[in-house]
């Protein structure tokens, strides 16, 4: 495959989304679908910020340093492990409120502080119902960094999920290695049947508010009631007390809608097309309910795909698909693509020339983990630790590759070696990686108005040099704003 040269490549203003209290814009550049905002500060004040406006996330990642105890990084990487961990903890709080009912947050650690961040997410999820995590481990770098015993070539996601929330399957590139005889069966998606976006309440659909009845014990969708008046809704109107009735309620509390009217959800019912999402033990009203959308069944009744089993306790298809396949990968990715010094720290530097940036993801790694988590074209992404922004970036790429508009917020500190956190400083994280690098991924162009070298792979796309769409806005504390909370650094 030759690359192509389809990336856009058009610097200039970009309109301004709504402002965050508190913060000033200080620069804006290139243009296209997406907005990505870097905001320059202590990612705590930044969620408290998010909080009172009232903005949601679908995806919230975070790579914290990892605690590693090294001095010469370019951020701060030694901290009394009590306090690494309190200060983690109460970033997941805060995070939580600006999570959507369906999203997740994915945190990256290395075997030293594994652990510790283990610790942390236990206490945060033991107190928030159905909130469940899984860890996956991850081999960036292949030929392993010396210690005691073995080499070490790996290091961890634990991906945090609400009861709802959960990675989605998606088409995996041949750089993941399936051959067809490693290939995993593909399933089709589910998907939720509380309507989001544009329409969602339920006064704008009617006939689309009906309760949903569910067995609690196995969350089997046992029948699907009438439509009622949202204005004669009440909440708590289980038939029986193995029942559970679910009413298409938004996190928020207000009143949503499903997808499709109750008619229509029956006879989806009956062919094993609605089932649950993973069961809220003790609160089942919130459990969420999955659906197959029409085009999925259309596919079906044309025998594009088959149903080849039915769950035993809920009744729920199996449909597969052998074309097309989205799959979910298991819990160790060994992807060459995923190699932290090649497509991180390399790759960094021929974006930003000369940069001394401790460990960047991998950009590839972080595109996999947003098809996972971030495959609606229109999903919002924050990332708490942006450190040199390879979540904006691969964002930018993925949004490049499927013409989605996904929006990005990256918040880190400016911190420069030995130093902290220096607001302004030219040499900091924020102002001489993150800035530099988000401009050349979006120009094509370095600093030095040289092309970027090399294309993005994995699969080969665009020369690096044609640049990127989307629109970055830079922020950074506005100090004359009154009310704003009182910085705290590191
Ligand atoms: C492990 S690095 C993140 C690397 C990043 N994922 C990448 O690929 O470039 C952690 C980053 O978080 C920043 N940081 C540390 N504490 C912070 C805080 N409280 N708020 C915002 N940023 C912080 C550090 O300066 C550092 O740049």
């Amino acid at each position: 495959m030759t690359p192509s040269t389809t990336l856009a490549n058009r610097p200039s203003i970009a309109p301004l989304n709504t402002p965050l209290p508190g913060y000033q814009s200080i620069e804006t550049f290139g243009s296209g679908a997406g907005h990505h905002r870097a905001i320059c500060d202590d990612n705590l004040n930044v969620l408290t910020e998010l909080h009172k406006t009232g903005e949601v996330f679908d995806f919230i990642f975070i790579d914290p340093p990892y605690n590693t105890g090294r001095s010469r990084d370019a951020y701060q990487n030694r901290f009394d492990s009590q306090q690494w961990q309190a200060d983690l903890l109460e970033r997941l709080r805060a995070s939580q409120r600006v999570l959507s009912l369906s999203g997740a947050m994915a945190l990256t650690i290395d075997s030293r502080s594994l652990s510790d961040a283990l610790a942390v997410v236990e206490q945060f999820i033991t107190r928030r119902s159905g909130w469940w995590y899984q860890l996956i481990t991850m081999t960036t770098n292949p030929s392993g960094s010396a210690m005691k015993g073995f080499r070490r070539s790996h290091e961890f996601i634990i991906c945090i999920h609400p009861a709802s929330g959960g990675p989605q399957p998606t088409k995996l590139g041949d750089h993941w290695g399936h051959t067809s005889d490693k290939k995993v069966a593909g399933t089709v998606q589910w998907n939720r049947l509380l309507k989001s976006g544009i329409g969602h309440t339920a006064q704008s659909s009617p006939g689309c508010f009906y309760p949903i009845y569910i067995d609690r014990a196995t969350g089997t969708v046992v029948g699907i009631g009438e439509p009622v008046s949202p204005d004669h809704y009440k909440k708590f109107n289980d038939p029986d007390k193995n029942i559970a009735t679910c009413w298409p309620i938004r996190k928020d509390g207000t009143l949503g809608r499903w997808r499709v009217a109750a008619g229509t959800a029956r006879q989806l019912l009956e062919r094993g097309f609605v089932t649950t999402g993973r069961l809220v033990r003790g609160d089942e009203h919130k459990t969420a309910i999955k659906y197959l959308t029409s085009g999925i069944v259309d596919k079906i009744d044309r025998g594009e795909f088959q149903v080849t089993d039915y769950d035993e306790m809920t009744g729920a298809a199996t449909v597969e698909t052998d074309q097309d396949p989205s799959v979910l990968p298991t819990t160790v990715w060994t992807v060459p693509s995923h190699n932290y010094s090649v497509y991180g720290s390399w790759l960094l530097r021929k974006l930003v020339p000369q940069c001394a940036f401790s460990h960047p993801e991998s950009i590839y790694a972080m595109e996999d983990l947003l098809r996972f988590y971030a495959a609606n074209p229109d999903t919002r992404i924050l990332d708490l630790y942006a450190g040199s922004g390879t979540i904006a970036h691969a964002t930018m790429l993925l949004n490049s590759t499927d013409g989605g508009s996904r929006d990005t917020t990256s918040i880190t500190l400016n911190e420069v070696a030995k130093q902290g956190h220096v607001p302004g400083n030219k040499s900091g994280v924020f102002h001489g990686v993150l800035v530099p690098r988000l401009t050349a991924a979006s120009s094509g162009t370095t600093k030095a108005k040289k092309p970027v070298t090399g294309d993005y792979e994995f699969p080969l796309r665009g020369a690096m040099a044609d640049g990127l769409a989307g629109s970055v806005e830079v922020l950074v504390p506005d100090d004359s704003a009154s009310d704003h909370v009182s910085r705290r650094h590191h």
